[in-house]
């Protein structure tokens, strides 16, 4: 496997690897690698396409009091997984090196950025999209591939490159999570043992959630009371959001009628988790 910091020496190689009629498939991701980023290069693989995968924790995406600094990082640990997986290069570059000036263009994202993870987040989505956008600028990927953990920011990129007429296929990987149903994620290492029994509570109540939706409850809000109670009841997790909404578009929903997106943030001490779950409605006889 070649592996990399420098943007120019990247574009050579994927020069080269295009001249001989290879496609480029690109897995972009913040490292700390799990089962779930795995799961997205062996996804990659699969297409035969020449693989890269990018490891950068991106400044641009936290907040002033996010966990920036104490994001987890082990770049020789990542290095020897995904050499392991079979990828071809791996991006790493530094901060110098992805913003060498201080930015003046970003890429906004509209009212997608104003909701569930953006409203607590301001600029979150707008640093994701700006990044994710250099990053295709720089790998030049035919099809770049995301994890619907990430449902939004899915959904954003996919908008970003329909809206931008950028010529890469979005292919969309599903949740991945460990056997007792906590979807997988680099901020699982910081919970306590208590906090990661408790945190069990998001993945069972979005499974009720979705049993009860298809025994024939209509109403989104009672949907999201049910979860809240649950979350409640089950632990001391502080609830940042739970909503359900469209899953086409994250429009607002009041009668379920359509496939929708259950989607809830809780924070267990200083860690914050995100779970959703899609959720198809069977048609009225
Ligand atoms: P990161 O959190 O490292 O995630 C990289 C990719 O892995 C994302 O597409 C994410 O949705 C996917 N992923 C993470 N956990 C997953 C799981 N349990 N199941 C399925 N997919 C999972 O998302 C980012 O990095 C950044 O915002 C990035 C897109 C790299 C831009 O900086």
């Amino acid at each position: 496997m070649k592996r990399t910091s420098r943007i120019s020496d990247l574009r050579n190689i994927i020069t080269e690897e295009k001249k001989r009629g290879r496609k480029i498939a690109f897995v972009p991701t913040m490292g700390f690698l799990h089962h779930g980023h795995l799961t997205l290069i062996d996804k990659a693989k699969e297409t035969g396409a020449f693989l890269v995968v990018s490891i950068f924790v991106n400044p641009l995406q936290f907040g002033p009091n996010e966990d920036l600094t104490r994001y987890p990082r082990d770049i020789e640990r990542d290095a020897l997984l995904v050499e392991a997986a079979g990828v071809d290069i791996l991006f790493h570059p530094t901060v110098e090196e992805m913003y060498p000036e201080k930015m003046v263009t970003f890429v906004e994202v509209g009212e997608l950025d104003e909701m569930l993870c953006g409203a607590n987040r301001p600029g979150h989505f707008r640093g994701v999209a700006t990044v994710v956008n250099k990053l295709f600028n720089i790998v030049q990927p035919d099809m770049a591939f995301f994890g619907q953990k990430d449902y939004q920011q899915y959904l954003i990129i996919k908008r970003m490159v329909t809206d931008l007429n950028l010529p890469i296929q979005i292919c969309p990987v599903p949740i991945v999570r460990e056997d007792d149903g906590l979807a997988m994620s680099s901020r699982n290492v910081f919970l306590n043992p208590e906090q990661r029994q408790e945190a069990l509570v998001l993945s069972k109540s979005l499974n009720e959630a979705e049993r009860s939706i298809q025994m024939g409850q209509k109403s989104a809000r009672e949907v999201e009371e049910q979860i809240k109670k649950s979350i409640t009841l089950k632990s001391q997790g502080v609830i940042d959001y739970v909503e359900v909404r469209d899953a086409s578009d994250l429009t607002e929903v009041t009668d379920i009628k359509r496939p929708v997106l259950i989607a809830l943030a809780v924070k267990f001490g200083t860690t914050r988790l995100i779970d959703n779950k899609v959720v198809e409605v069977k048609r009225d006889v």
